[in-house]
């Protein structure tokens, strides 16, 4: 498969190079001199690939002062994690001029991201997307977050990698749990994009079960269509904030299940239930059309369990809020009809209590 480059058209642009079985140094040679970096990577992917990466880079010149290996999960995008890996960059010595490879799926390219973007007032970053999610959404649009117990991504920073290398080959230790975790932006987008993307997600099927080129196909468009909305919007001043569909509900649920829940099920309930809000408001009923595509890609509809009051409190302090917003008011992003995304709906407060407890009773 010939290397892709998409273009994140940001004002200095960045590119994401997506392949099989790609060569990172090589991949990020135009771009930069090879120098002291460290490889920031968790415990699941640093095994397996931290290696490969670290003798890539090392062959062509890049001195790498050392793996900081983060546990793996959600739990590591918190303040902790966070203040223990740039003493790590510290300790090893990583200068202004130093440059931090994120190998790995959200978390770490969320992590490694803030770090790169604050250690030393920022060091180049290039990031390594290991997961699929990660390949398709985290890792494209410069946004970086840590979590704090009252919410998601409470702290955070937008950064500009240098590159972002997706190497597909990656993809086949991931399990198949969060294969469907990635899928749910897939659809996200999917639904978002309307026309040929949407038509695509019927490979939804077949990229789960092992077609490399419905996969493909698949990342391919989610990158181009997150590539051209942060394009038109990187600082989410208005459209970026279509690609929160199905996450203000998501998130809520995430930190009342305090991060237990994967992100991909958590937006997967979220989604559904901005369908049912999507057709109280506008004269489309597109359910049916979320839960059989959701079901498709493996994802869970509803999120048992989950504690319905703790999810409108996180919900309430959601930083995507404004301060104008009555108290009793969220922002929910809402689809008028396939590809016809509108953002910045307010939902009341009871609304949004029936909205999510029909999915968690
Ligand atoms: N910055 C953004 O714009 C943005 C967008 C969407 C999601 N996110 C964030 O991304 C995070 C979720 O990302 P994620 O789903 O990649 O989670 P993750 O990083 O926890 O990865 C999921 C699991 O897969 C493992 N893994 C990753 N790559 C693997 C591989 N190739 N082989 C085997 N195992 C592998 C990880 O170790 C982890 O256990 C959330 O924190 C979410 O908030 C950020
Ligand atoms: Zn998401």
């Amino acid at each position: 498969m010939p290397v892709e480059t998409i273009e994140v058209p940001v004002s200095q642009p960045y590119p994401v190079l997506l392949g099989d079985g790609l060569d990172p140094a090589e991949a990020v040679s135009e771009r930069l001199q090879p120098g002291a970096c460290v490889i920031l990577t968790d415990s699941n992917v640093g095994p397996l690939y931290a290696d490969a990466v670290k003798s890539a880079l090392e062959e062509a010149g890049w001195r790498v002062l050392g793996v900081v290996e983060v546990p793996a999960g959600e739990a590591s995008k918190g303040i902790g994690t966070y203040s223990d890996a740039v003493g790590r960059l510290a300790r090893l010595g990583l200068g202004r001029d130093g440059t931090v490879f994120a190998l790995g799926g959200g978390v770490v390219g969320d992590l490694g991201g803030f770090v790169a973007a604050t250690f030393m007032r920022g060091v180049d970053l290039v990031v390594l997307p290991t997961s699929l999610l990660s390949m398709v959404d985290s890792a494209v649009g410069g946004k970086t977050g840590l979590d704090l117990p009252e919410g998601k991504n409470l702290v955070g920073s937008f950064v500009r990698p240098r590159a972002v290398v997706a190497d597909t080959r990656w993809l086949r230790t991931l399990p198949d749990s969060e294969v469907s975790n990635g899928l749910a932006e897939v659809v996200k987008m999917g639904l978002l994009s309307g026309g040929e993307f949407f038509d695509e997600l019927a490979f939804v099927p077949g990229a789960r079960s092992g077609d490399g080129e419905a996969l493909r196909a698949l990342i391919r468009h989610s990158i181009r269509f997150k590539a051209a909305v942060v394009g038109e919007d990187e600082r989410e001043g208005g459209r970026r904030a279509i690609l929160n569909y199905g996450h203000t509900i998501g998130h809520a649920l995430e930190a009342a299940a305090d991060f237990a829940l994967p992100h991909g099920a958590a937006i997967s309930a979220g989604m559904v239930a901005a369908s049912g809000l999507s057709s109280s408001r506008f004269a489309t009923d597109l359910t049916g059309l979320h839960e059989d595509l959701l079901r498709s890609a493996g994802l869970p509809l509803r999120s048992p369990g989950v504690d319905v009051d703790a999810a409108l409190r996180a919900m309430s302090r959601d930083k995507k809020r404004s301060v104008a917003d009555a108290s009793t008011e969220h922002r929910f992003v809402l689809l008028r009809d396939v590809g016809q995304p509108v953002y910045g709906v307010a939902v009341g407060d009871d609304e949004a209590r029936r909205a999510i407890g029909a999915l968690v009773g």
